[in-house]
């Protein structure tokens, strides 16, 4: 009886109204702890839960019985990977210890951010890679040195350069804000393409003497360019060629439950949004433990797969997945990101625009002096762009990024992966990532 006392609360408190924002930095009148023990409770009973929360036929589930016929492989081949020293390895280490020239970068942003890029260094030319949501420049490298974009890049003679955005794991210092406070985490992706971006773009610049260099961007490494050439357009020339794997701009039509359910007007938001205030996004705890189990069951496999919340958003595509190499990509995804990059991509489902951080009304007439945000004008992007994109993305879904390619006024090629299952996280570290996607991307590099 007590339980349902609980479930009583809660969806009370789903049906109460909200405030317009959740991530304004209101009062918060919800512990943490309290909205855990609640969740904590609900999750005795997930799917009575998952139709709760909304998560009705078209929403995919993570683990089921058609993807699971090789579950016992996947955890024997998991546990061989678990010695593997990579687990534990910083980026630069890992970099050193297969014999690739490294360095780390430090750059202090323009509103006190201190940011770090690693680089593989070689005498060619320049190119950039930027990281998605939760992701670092570990993100190109932990697919080995047989198949990580960062060492076939530098085996070709290129001169590798990797962002970091402010917040995850190796930009994590400012000059006066500590990452204890709300104040440090502040910021989304408009400030990560109008701010991070143009100081790492030229400081690469500065630093190889070029005139340009050539960018590759993962998800949001891909939605913080179009953001930074919409707003700044003089940085298209300082970009030959941009190459979008996995492209995220509009997003209504996104399939990832977690993504779906933490959208404002999503159920979940609402409530979390209120202990999170403007701070890092830590879905650890009786939150993420409540949606693993509605979403991924309780396998033995759910266990050990969907402990990690990156996959928890993208699912998983068993025919690519290197489960050997598993343990590796788990000790370093996800990294850091502030909890309003996920309001502010969740705004974007709900809305169906790509537009500024929506602040509700009052404060967005006074900082943008219009009751609803501004849209970003992709039509400014002069730069030649690629779209990488596939169905079994969750999160990049074709039609959306049909209405990218609609716009974007320099698009040079679209292609989309040949494979049917084949999934956000795939870009990265998919077993055949090198011919899929590298191998293609640097074919497309000679042209540009
Ligand atoms: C540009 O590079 C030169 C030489 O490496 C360095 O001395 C200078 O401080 C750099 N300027 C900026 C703005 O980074
Ligand atoms: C899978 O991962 C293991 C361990 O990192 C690696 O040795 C192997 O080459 C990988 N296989 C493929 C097909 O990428
Ligand atoms: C976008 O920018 C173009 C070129 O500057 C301009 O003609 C157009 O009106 C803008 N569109 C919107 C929706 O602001």
């Amino acid at each position: 009886m007590r339980s349902i006392g609980y479930i009583v609360l809660f969806l009370g408190v789903i049906n109460c109204d909200l405030i317009e924002n959740p991530f304004l930095k209101s009062v918060n009148t919800f512990a943490g702890e309290t909205l855990t023990s609640v969740l904590d409770v609900l999750s005795n009973g997930p799917i009575h839960l998952a139709r709760n929360l909304g998560l009705t036929g078209d929403i995919p589930i993570l683990l089921n019985n058609e993807n699971l016929v090789n579950g016992d492989r996947i955890l024997i081949d998991f546990r061989k990977g678990l010695g593997n020293e990579d687990i534990d390895l910083h980026v630069m280490e890992l970099m050193l210890k297969y014999g690739y020239p490294a360095e780390e970068h430090k750059i202090e942003t323009n509103d006190g951010y201190i940011l770090s890029m690693h680089r593989i260094k070689r005498d060619g030319p320049p190119i950039f890679l930027m990281h998605g949501l939760l992701g670092s420049s570990d993100d190109f490298v932990v697919a080995g040195t047989d198949s990580g974009l960062a060492y076939m890049l530098a085996d070709s003679g290129y001169d590798v350069w990797m962002g970091n955005a402010r917040g995850n794991k190796h930009s994590r210092a400012h000059v006066e804000f500590s990452t204890h406070g709300s104040d440090f985490w502040d910021f989304s992706w408009h400030e990560i393409g109008t701010i991070d971006l143009p100081a790492m773009i030229d400081y690469t610049l500065n630093e190889t003497g070029n005139d340009a260099l050539k960018y590759v961007g993962h998800s949001q490494g891909s939605t913080s360019f179009f953001v930074l050439m919409s707003e700044l357009p003089d940085y298209n020339v300082k970009v030959s060629l941009m190459v979008a794997l996995a492209p995220v701009a509009w997003m209504s039509h996104v399939k990832a439950p977690l993504v779906r359910l933490t959208a404002p007007g999503g159920p979940i938001l609402h409530l979390a949004s209120r202990a999170l205030g403007a701070r890092e996004y830590l879905p650890d705890g009786g939150l993420a433990r409540l949606l693993r189990t509605a979403l991924c069951g309780s396998s033995n496999l759910a266990d050990v797969l969907c402990s990690n919340v990156m996959f928890l958003m993208t699912g998983f595509n068993f025919d690519q997945l290197n489960a050997t190499n598993l343990p590796v990509i788990f000790g370093h995804v996800p990294s850091g990101s502030a909890a309003k990059q996920f309001a502010h991509y969740g705004q974007e489902i709900v809305s169906g625009e790509f537009r500024q951080y929506d602040y509700g009304k009052l404060e967005n007439f006074r900082r943008y002096g219009s009751w609803d945000p501004p849209r970003y004008n992709v039509t400014h992007i002069s730069t030649p762009v690629s779209l990488f994109y596939s169905e079994g993305d969750w999160l990049a879904q074709p039609a959306d990024v049909d209405t990218l390619a609609g716009q974007l006024p320099n698009v040079v090629d679209v292609y989309k992966i040949p494979l049917e299952r084949f999934n956000h996280v795939d870009f990265l570290y998919a077993k055949d990532v090198k011919i899929l996607i590298n191998e293609r991307l640097m074919k497309l590099f000679k042209l540009f």
